[in-house]
């Protein structure tokens, strides 16, 4: 009888809940550049399960990209650059003030994971034993970049699914493309950022949505597009997918703010690892260095080789005009890489260091296996975010950004949730992290921040 009565309330609140978001639901239809249809779709998925609305993604290919939304009858269009965002604003295709950045998308240099011949960048265009593809891209990009090279590709088309096709068999080494042609490619391709600031050309575009004057639920279609430009959880999803949230400007800013800041931190966490460890000879790794001050520190106060490594190009750069005007050039290199895809043969490096990176990094498993690979036998990696057991405890709270405390260094705080860290991926627990990467020769540190020293 009780079993009954709960089954009965069961359906009775089941039917209410489902004629509650019946009556309120809404079918929005997107019409997205079908590079980017996967990320759009994967997160506007989060969109539909908060607010039990529907969504259906309509891609388009290039070819179609001019004359598209004028057939189909959307609500949110989200174009394949600034350049055509601007034409269907002409054409008034979009609600101009409905404007909202999604993602950033770059040219790159694309290469296979492991990347067997060992591709850098693009001054290998230079060399004469490799074969190229290249995704057509938009003309008004890239195309000083290529003066004189155009002999180099083998094949050159729009569909970046053929070309990471060729790239996966080995018929071309590297395509020079957008970014996001990678996305969801199940070979997991390594994309090489190329830095704006030294081509002087832009290769960065910052891929808006936009609501449709056509569309007769404007007010849902907003919210659409704003919670796919601020959502932590939508982000997530850019990033997972290696698209960037910002061109390369924040590297910039970044130098001459936080990184100031911090100058004392840098140096405090290098006194504290010199303390610790006591290596200062033979090769270090700074990964996520940033502009690389705290690689400069890490070089200034010890006599090792050090190398600092970021996926940001531009602040690659920043940290090799410290290198010089520091006068340290010859044994102080900086190298733009992928943290999950490290351009180092195993057990090359004595000290490893990273401060703040880990929650930036999509597959954590991954990025410490492989520092565990390029670590030496008998060296030390000592990974983390904080400001060091060194920095004095009120000059630490000073720095650190309002609402963060020491225990929030990597992800959130006691009694808060996953949302409130500012982190794209936060790191909940080193154990679980050291247990799935197969790392059994670490020391989880919670002292100055938290942090994990791990040794081979
Ligand atoms: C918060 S900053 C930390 C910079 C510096 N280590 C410091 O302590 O000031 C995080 C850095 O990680 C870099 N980063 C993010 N994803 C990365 C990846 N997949 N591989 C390498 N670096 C990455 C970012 O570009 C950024 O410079």
């Amino acid at each position: 009888m009780r079993a009954r009565l709960i089954t009965i309330l069961a359906l009775a609140l089941l039917a209410g809940t489902l004629f509650a978001a019946s009556a309120s639901a809404v079918c929005i239809d997107v019409g997205v550049y079908e590079e980017y249809a996967p990320v759009v779709r994967d997160a506007a998925a989060v969109w539909v399960a908060d607010t039990g609305n529907q969504v259906i993604v309509h891609p388009f290919p290039h070819s179609q990209l001019m004359q598209f939304p004028a057939k189909g009858d959307m609500d949110v269009l989200v174009p394949s650059c600034n350049r055509s965002a601007d034409i269907w604003a002409q054409k008034g295709f979009v609600a101009v003030a409905s404007r909202k950045p999604l993602f950033c998308c770059r040219i790159s240099v694309i290469v296979a994971p492991g990347n067997p011949r060992a591709v850098k960048g693009i001054e290998d265009l230079d060399r004469a034993d490799l074969h190229w593809g290249k995704i057509s891209f938009c003309a008004w990009r890239g195309e000083d970049l290529l003066e004189g090279k155009e002999g180099r590709f083998i094949v050159e088309s729009a569909d970046a699914d053929l070309m990471m096709d060729l790239l996966a068999r080995g018929e071309v080494d590297a395509v020079l493309g957008w970014d996001t042609a990678v996305a969801g490619n199940p070979l997991n391709p390594v994309v090489l950022r190329l830095a704006c600031s030294r081509y002087g050309t832009p290769l960065a575009a910052l891929i808006p949505a936009f609501v449709t004057p056509s569309s007769d639920v404007p007010e849902t279609a907003g919210q659409l597009v704003d919670f796919l430009s601020q959502s932590l959880t939508a982000q997530d999803i850019y990033l997972k997918q290696g698209y960037m949230l910002d061109d390369g400007g924040d590297a910039r800013q970044y130098d001459t703010t936080a990184a100031k800041r911090f100058e004392a931190v840098y140096r405090n966490v290098v006194r504290q690892v010199i303390e610790d460890y006591g290596i200062t000879r033979g090769k270090a790794l700074d990964i996520g260095c940033g502009p690389g001050q705290m690689t400069l520190a890490l070089a200034r106060m010890t006599d090792l080789d050090v190398t600092g490594l970021d996926i940001e190009p531009e602040a690659v750069e920043i940290g090799r005009r410290h290198a010089e005007e520091a006068g340290l050039q010859s044994r102080l290199h900086f190298v733009s890489a992928d943290a999950h895809s490290l351009p180092f043969s195993e057990d090359t490096f004595n000290l490893i260091v990273s401060r703040g990176t880990l929650p930036f990094l999509r597959d954590q498993v991954l990025a410490v296996s492989e520092v565990y690979r390029v670590l030496k036998p008998g060296g030390v990696a000592f990974l983390g975010g904080g400001m060091g057991r060194l920095t004095p405890e009120e000059e630490a709270e000073k720095l650190y950004p309002s609402g963060v405390t020491p225990q929030k260094a990597l992800d959130w705080g006691p009694g808060q949730t996953r949302e409130d860290s500012i982190f794209p991926f936060p790191v909940r627990s080193f154990d679980a992290l050291m247990t799935e990467a197969g790392i059994s020769t670490y020391r989880v540190i919670e002292e100055g921040g938290r942090w994990v020293e791990i040794r081979k």
